[in-house]
């Protein structure tokens, strides 16, 4: 059994290997004997029981192939890089330890559309007859703003973007400024179920406002998905005709700090929590460390929000959509955090957590999301 051991601790590409060397040769000895006395054994049972061998130990090895390769995926992902880099790489940082810093209470809240001035530069709107691309507007990550106008008249009109990447959230609100209020939440259009959308009539005595975000989710970069374009790629239908004059606001995250010094921030009161509609909203909270501890990486949990972009001392930790799930949590490194404050602001574009709070915590969680997700 000692002797056998170095087997079991080979990279399992070899193991399966010699289990196949082993299994031919198993085979190869055992054949002539089941040729013999095939006349008693039924074909079949052979026949089935070969394959069925086989492919057990053919998925077993996969399974540990698999394990062994998330494992090593850093160490290959490294060696890879370092062959072709011309400069050494660092060392491997230790295992380092993680902090869990505890719950943040939300406590400013600014509305996306409130606040267009200051995640678009005015000079950057751009008006055409037509939705443009988003490459074609030199947006080429995030999300871009499509505004347009109808005079709304039917009780309900029905909206279709043959063609949008990656996913559309629908808002309408009166244009003229005196019955203008906050852009109504009306549903998504998504790329991969592509659903005509019914709105319904919000009675403006001017016309209807139609807000249109679009969300670049990434690129595959691969196959047919090379040139895959984001944004309105097609013309946009309301009741069996065209819209025109759009104009487009491309949303940049650059200004977060400014954004929180602007009037438009709505001071939170908890009475008002929840009974929120559904509408894209920065949240601003401080993280506070207390300079006698020490700064460690942590995850910040997303568990009870629902989808958008985290911001962390102005560095964008990611995107969030634990509702779609597995993962919950984003992960932190240290050297973004600080002592004393630290700004934390998330972009939700749908409701945020009831209890207003964004939780640091020490594990990263992959445990989120419904069993029956729909993208
Ligand atoms: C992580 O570990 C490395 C190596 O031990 C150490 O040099 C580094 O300071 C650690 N980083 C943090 C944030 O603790
Ligand atoms: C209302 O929208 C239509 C385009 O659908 C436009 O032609 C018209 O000028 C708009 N009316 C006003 C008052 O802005």
């Amino acid at each position: 059994m000692q002797r056998l051991m170095p087997l079991l601790q080979l990279q399992p590409w070899r193991r399966f290997y010699l289990a196949m060397v082993l299994l031919c040769f198993i085979w190869l000895m055992v054949e002539p004997t089941l040729d013999f006395s095939m006349v008693q054994t039924p074909v079949k049972t052979v026949l089935i029981t070969k394959p069925i061998s086989l492919l057990m130990i053919m998925m077993l090895q996969l399974k540990s192939l698999a394990m062994w390769t998330i494992q090593n995926s850093k160490a290959s992902l490294r060696s890879v890089i370092e062959k072709y880099s011309r400069t050494s790489l660092p060392q491997f940082p230790s295992n380092n330890v993680t902090s869990k810093f505890g719950t943040v209470k939300v406590s400013k809240v600014a509305s996306l559309f409130e606040s267009l001035d200051v995640v678009c530069d005015p000079v950057e709107v751009i008006e055409t007859e037509f939705p443009m691309s988003m490459e074609s507007v030199g947006q080429m990550f995030g999300f871009l703003l499509y505004v347009s106008e109808y005079p709304g008249k039917a009780s309900i009109s029905i909206l279709s973007i043959p063609k949008v990447h990656d996913r559309a959230q629908i808002f309408v609100s009166c244009s003229l400024m005196d019955d203008r209020g906050s852009p109504r939440y009306v549903g998504t259009i998504e790329r991969w179920s592509n659903r005509a959308l019914a709105i319904p009539n919000i009675k403006c005595s001017s016309n209807t406002s139609l807000f249109i975000l679009v969300e670049n989710m990434g690129r595959v970069n691969y196959g047919p998905y090379i040139y895959d374009r984001k944004g309105i790629l097609s013309d946009v239908i309301l009741d069996g005709s065209i819209l025109h004059s759009w104009k487009m606001y491309p949303i940049s995250f650059g200004q977060l700090n400014n954004l929180l010094k602007d009037d438009s921030i709505v001071q939170v009161t908890s009475t008002r929590t929840g009974l929120w509609s559904e509408e894209p909203r920065f949240y601003e909270g401080r993280l506070y460390i207390d300079p006698l501890d020490k700064i460690e990486d942590t995850f910040i949990s997303f568990r009870g929000w629902n989808k958008g972009v985290a911001f962390i001392n102005n560095f964008n930790i990611g995107r969030f959509w634990p509702s779609f799930g597995p993962q919950c949590t984003l992960y932190v490194p240290a050297p973004i955090l600080r002592h004393g404050e630290n700004l934390v602001v998330i972009l939700e574009l749908h409701s945020p957590k009831t209890d207003l709070t964004i939780e640091f915590v020490e594990n990263p969680d992959f445990t989120c999301g419904s069993k029956s997700r729909h993208v």
